[in-house]
């Protein structure tokens, strides 16, 4: 899988882009276009602000964010050394980058509970491979402030509002966990690392490392063996302590109050190091392995981590290549909407008029474009019309000497004579489709 239609170079290229990185060429725009426009519009209508962080980061900020026994961290960041020698980093997600934000502008003081989103690329050095990139773009959305189970339901519903309701995505999945907090979680981790260290013979090399790193690691490991041990495995959700069993309880209540179906798993670990209680995931249908189109949860220690005012707060991100591909799939390419005006020109003079009728339509809001390309009418003609333009505007000799312009509908076929002075308006007139951008 890639994103889609990646052209294929003709010429053996030296300089191409680097390895895991795409283009996103131009008649890939309007899928991306839609999904980001209904993107904001949902987040929107829950009260989100846009917000948006620099692309790379002090290396520290997801050292302790994200946390130094991730994968992330351990093996996938783009790391260097500015000519100040400060160590920086590529942003491999945008959480940390947000919550810096939140913490070095004092938002909490203009207002404590925030709903932020953000929209924009982002980057891990892992192997790539079908739906996974090294930059990949993310819309991701935090709520931070408050500690309560119903923000955990707005957030998933929300989530789920986009991927299921708006983007109509196939086979879309919830999955749901909630993995304790720093005081029931530190005894269950060593609870499951007891069990697996019983069972260190059946582990791959990489888990050898997670049982003394970071054990709970295990869980996620896609090796048969692995998963095998891990089956009879103590589970987070038997262990959580009260306060963590009693929210859970309460954001499955509110998920079901409000029709969001999902599925506990209890293997759902999450691979960044900051999460407390609630972790999910939503999966859809033919993405191969790299099947999560979004996940998030809740981290009510990261903004204390870093340096701010002890702050609950839960979100997700979205990945949009991911999505793009779905979506693709689902839709299969889809003929182009007809839109706007083409105007056509039979010689200098009628140039000249058309330069001035496309700019006149472009100050009233319509998309227009004239022949810049010196192509003869009958090609001008013929372009307009493969072009997937709604109109074309005919100057020829004799519209010229009448001071009216030929308007033909280019999806019947049909003709009108509009004088000049009244084009705009003719057009006004028309479908809001003529004005679509
Ligand atoms: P994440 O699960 O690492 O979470 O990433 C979220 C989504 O980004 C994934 O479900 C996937 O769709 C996409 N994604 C991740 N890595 C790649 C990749 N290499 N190539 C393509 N797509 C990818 C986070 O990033 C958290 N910051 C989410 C969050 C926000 N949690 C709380 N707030």
């Amino acid at each position: 899988m890639d994103t889609g239609d990646k052209e294929k170079p003709t010429k053996n290229l030296e300089l191409r882009a680097p390895r895991g990185m795409e283009d996103i060429l131009p008649h890939q725009w309007r899928l991306w276009r839609w999904l980001e426009d209904t993107a904001r519009e949902i987040f929107e209508l829950s009260g989100y602000h846009e917000v948006r962080t620099p692309i790379f980061e002090d290396t520290r900020l997801f050292v302790r964010g994200i946390g130094d026994t991730s994968d992330i961290v351990e093996k996938e960041m783009y790391t260097f050394a500015d000519s100040e020698g400060s160590s920086i980093t590529l942003r491999p997600e945008n959480t940390a980058g947000v919550m810096r934000a939140y913490v070095e502008h004092e938002l909490y003081k203009t207002q404590k509970f925030q709903k932020l989103y953000y929209i924009g690329p982002q980057f891990r050095k892992e192997r790539p491979q079908a739906g996974r990139f090294r930059q990949f773009h993310q819309i991701g959305a935090e709520a931070i402030g408050v500690a309560g189970p119903q923000v955990d339901a707005e957030v998933i519903e929300m989530l789920d509002h986009l991927l299921r309701h708006a983007l109509h995505l196939p086979g879309v999945l919830l999955h749901l966990n909630s993995i304790g907090d720093a005081a029931c979680r530190p005894a269950f981790r060593e609870r499951f690392a007891a069990y697996m260290r019983d069972r260190k013979d059946e582990l791959c090399p990489d888990c050898h490392v997670r049982l003394e790193k970071n054990p709970l690691r295990i869980m996620d490991c896609k090796n048969g063996r692995c998963q095998a041990a891990v089956a009879g495995a103590p589970k987070a959700a038997d262990h959580l302590c009260e306060p963590c069993r009693a929210h859970f309880v309460r954001v499955r209540d509110l998920l079901q109050a409000v029709s969001v179906p999902y599925a506990l798993n209890d293997r759902l670990v999450r691979g960044l190091d900051y999460y407390t209680r609630t972790a999910f995931e939503f999966t859809a249908s033919g993405l191969g392995a790299q099947n999560a189109v979004a996940g998030g949860g809740r981290y009510d220690g990261l903004i204390e981590t870093i340096g701010g005012p002890p702050t609950p707060a839960i979100g997700f991100a979205v990945g949009m290549e991911r999505v793009i591909h779905c979506m693709k799939q689902a839709e299969g390419a889809g003929p182009v909407p007809r839109r706007g005006i083409y105007v056509a020109n039979a010689d200098e003079v009628a140039a000249r008029k058309a330069v001035e009728v496309a700019h006149d339509l472009r100050l009233a809001g319509f998309r227009a474009a004239t022949n810049l390309e010196g192509r003869k009418l009958s090609r001008q003609l013929g372009h307009a019309d493969g072009g997937s333009y709604l109109y074309c505007v005919i100057l020829g000799e004799r519209e010229m000497q009448q001071g009216e312009a030929t308007v033909r509908d280019l999806t019947s076929g049909t003709q009108e004579t509009v004088p000049f002075a009244e084009l705009t308006a003719w057009f006004k007139a028309r479908p809001a489709e003529v004005a679509a951008p």
